[in-house]
């Protein structure tokens, strides 16, 4: 495995599962919260749903698709996004539930559409026993530099030109968005709320990871090739660093981020933090061979890094050398896999996630 130029800060301060829930968890949550994502709101807001069209034999396939519009209301308005639910026609029992935070074009998720694609196989996915669901990040802040005045934020923020220095970034606006899409989903009786999971490919990779760190009712995340700010550890990464993801997307992060431009090494947080506040729910993370700019062996030494604040539960962590490509490496509740190939989501990544997910203990008694 690949040691960077210095260690990251220590995970853990104390031995103990309890000290780590009460003490330690909290802090690393508002150091990266105030440091790189920032701040989005807790409370003051509420969240409904609506069932907004219905599709039967979506993408041709017999699997049913529900629009449904989330609308959230914040003291300065209303904000309304759709997402896409994907059910079997066929089915038993609530089911389990695969969230896709998707970053790329509608399409991709949209039931009218007569593509199906890898980045979403819904029908592979409804095979092997899951409802898919998916947002469109753009659909909850616009993935453009725009002062964040077409977002979701602007319900929230009366003066967004003197923003403070931890305020949230689009990243935790996606993350927000995607919370409010499992403010709906857990109640649907068709869907099973204990087993709903958040996965994301590249930037909505990095959104994944941070929203199950601050929502616990995500049963597990799938950072896909999520790199610089997501899975990588920051610290002797190879391809992107943060003065790069700060130039080119100024708006992801909060204004504090910027401060570390150049400054990896004096951080006080490196990115094994983020995974390890999932534990010790399951976490998958998979990187491309081609994908250096993502860099896949600083996102497999985060996935081993992380592993400390899973034995503090009990659980196992990731442990040995950098796997061969298509070599799925699972650690009780962390699973990493290296597929061959470029920056991208597969149907190869969706099944060696499924295949994780089925081998956990409280996944397959269900
Ligand atoms: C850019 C960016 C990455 C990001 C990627 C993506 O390449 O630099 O950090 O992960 O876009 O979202 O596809």
């Amino acid at each position: 495995m690949k040691v960077p130029s210095s260690l990251p800060p220590v995970l853990l301060k104390e031995t103990s599962s309890e000290t780590w829930e009460n003490s330690r968890r909290p802090e690393l949550l508002a150091l990266l919260r105030d440091e790189v994502y920032g701040a989005a709101p807790l409370r003051g807001f509420s969240t409904r749903f609506s069932l907004s069209e219905e599709t039967k034999d979506a993408m041709h396939t017999k699997i049913d698709c529900r629009a449904y519009t989330v609308t959230v209301s914040a003291p300065l308005g209303e904000y309304r996004f759709p997402f896409y639910l994907y059910l079997p026609q066929q089915r038993k029992g609530p089911l389990p539930v695969l969230l896709l935070i998707n970053n790329r074009e509608r399409g991709l998720i949209d039931p009218k559409s007569s593509r199906t694609d890898g980045f979403f196989p819904v029908a592979e996915l409804t095979a092997r026993g899951f409802a898919a669901a998916a947002l469109l990040t753009k659909d909850v802040d616009t993935d453009q530099d725009d002062g964040f005045q077409n977002g979701i934020v602007r319900i929230f923020e009366s003066d967004l030109s003197h923003r403070a220095p931890n305020a949230w970034g689009t990243i935790a606006a996606w993350a927000f968005g995607a919370s409010r899409v499992m403010d709906c989903l857990s109640q649907l009786p068709e869907l099973d709320p204990a087993r709903i999971s958040a996965v994301g490919h590249s930037r909505g990779g990095k959104t994944a990871l941070w929203c199950a760190a601050n929502d616990r009712r995500f049963y597990s995340a799938y950072s896909s090739c999520s790199g610089c700010t997501g899975a990588a550890i920051t610290r002797g990464k190879q391809g992107e660093r943060v003065a790069d993801i700060n130039r080119a997307f100024p708006y992801w992060f909060c204004q504090n981020y910027k401060n570390w431009n150049g400054r990896e090494e004096e951080m006080p947080f490196d990115q094994q933090m983020l995974l390890a506040l999932i534990a010790p729910r399951p976490l998958y993370v998979g990187s491309a061979t081609e994908d250096l700019w993502a860099d896949p062996q600083a996102e497999f030494l985060s996935a081993c890094l992380a592993g400390e604040a899973y034995r503090l539960y009990g659980e196992k962590g990731l442990a040995g050398e950098f796997p061969a490509p298509e070599t799925p490496l699972h650690g009780g509740r962390i699973g990493y896999h290296l597929r061959t190939g470029e920056h991208n989501l597969t149907a190869y990544d969706w099944q060696r996630y499924i295949d994780f997910l089925q081998g956990q203990p409280d996944f397959a008694v269900k």
